[in-house]
């Protein structure tokens, strides 16, 4: 299984996907600014992935610090969580593996610096190996939306190089054929970074499903041909209504999707799931270089000095999405704040085909 980030030897390794898929490339950062850079310039992308990374980078960067207290220790690690947590601002993961590793370290107070800072790099590869279970009980519970002989639409990459592994969008499309349903796939090439073109098709054809790359405006005709019978999305940040933050063009793909009577489900781990925010108006969109958008792979493909905006991610309404699939079962987007009341009954919620 391909494997975005993984701490190998004290030193966090990073398969640098922007170079996917025509070179397989790994770096292997020493510090966490050098992890904070990969995040940034997009060589490690994808929520979870992020995440993981993110927490890795901490464990990475704690292991420098001097200090005789737990207090002088954590104050030291505050600046590298902010500078982690500013570095991609709308997926949540990053802030929500944060919480994680500083819950850990409060929790873990009364004990000595070096133990901690062996809890930390603990904690980091148990965010990693979490995740992939996560993903596959996703796999589990959102196979039964897919029957044999379907066609799915996917948009951007939320496949195992955007997780710990295996994927969150393409985890139930995994387990459908692991179930020996007869699928395909169609890839939105998702400008303008084509993490579509680059990495879902180049990861769906190593798993043996069949997939076919289209340009980001082939989708709604070929829903209205009938071509396509579910959409199946990631997210990098959920809120509480059920609002959905995804890679830009997703809100195109979901009002199509409505619009021809198609399904559109979300594939969220709780890790991507912010309770803490009402309403997808106020989750933060990260605006990117508009070289993005005038270059292609260094080719200059619109006039010098143009105006561009390059929003990277958009939100989708909750009226849009028929299903919010997580490790916990799949539910209504309005069901999604249910998640957090104490006590609750999930399969009094939960959605079964
Ligand atoms: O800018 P990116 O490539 O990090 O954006 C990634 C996406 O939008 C994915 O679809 C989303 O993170 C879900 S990843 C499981």
């Amino acid at each position: 299984m391909v494997k975005a980030v993984e701490w190998v030897d004290d030193k966090v390794r990073i398969l640098d996907q922007s170079k996917l898929p025509l070179e397989v490339e790994y770096i292997d950062c020493t510090d966490y600014q050098m992890v904070a850079d990969t995040i940034r310039t997009l060589k490690i992308r994808g929520a979870p992935a992020i995440g993981i990374a993110a927490a890795m980078a901490l464990a990475l960067a704690a292991q420098d610090i001097k200090a005789s207290s737990f207090d002088e220790f954590l104050d030291r690690l505050k600046p590298v969580i902010n500078t982690l947590i500013s570095t991609r601002p709308t997926a949540v993961n990053i802030q929500w593996a944060m919480n994680r590793m500083e819950h850990m370290l409060n929790q873990n107070r009364d004990r000595d610096v070096e133990t901690l800072k062996k809890l930390l790099i603990q904690e980091a590869k148990a965010i990693l190996e979490e995740d992939i279970e996560v993903n596959k009980a996703i796999g589990l519970w959102g196979a039964q939306f897919i029957k044999d002989g379907d066609t799915v639409l996917t948009h951007c990459n939320a496949g195992a190089l955007a997780t710990g592994g295996y994927g969150t969008a393409t985890a139930p499309i995994l387990v459908a054929k692991e179930q020996g349903k007869n699928i395909r796939v169609i890839a939105d090439e998702t400008r303008p970074v084509l993490q579509g073109a680059r990495l879902t098709t180049w990861e769906l054809m190593q798993a043996g499903i069949p997939v076919t790359l289209i340009t980001d405006n082939s989708a709604g005709a070929l829903m209205r041909k009938g071509e396509i019978d579910l959409c199946i999305v990631g997210t990098d940040r959920t809120v509480r209504n059920g609002d959905v933050a995804n890679k830009i063009g997703t809100y195109s793909v979901a009002v199509l999707a409505k619009e021809n009577g198609i399904p559109f489900y979300v594939a969220a781990p709780l890790s991507s799931i912010d309770f803490s925010i009402p309403s997808g108006d106020m989750i933060p969109i990260e605006e990117r270089p508009p070289e993005e958008v005038t270059l292609i792979r260094g080719q200059r493909i619109a006039p010098e000095g143009v105006d561009v905006i390059n929003m990277a991610f958009d939100v989708t309404p909750a009226k849009y999405v028929t299903a919010i699939i997580t490790e916990k079962g799949a539910f209504r987007p309005r069901d999604i704040r249910k998640l957090v009341i104490p006590g609750i009954n999930l399969s009094d919620i939960m959605i079964k085909q």
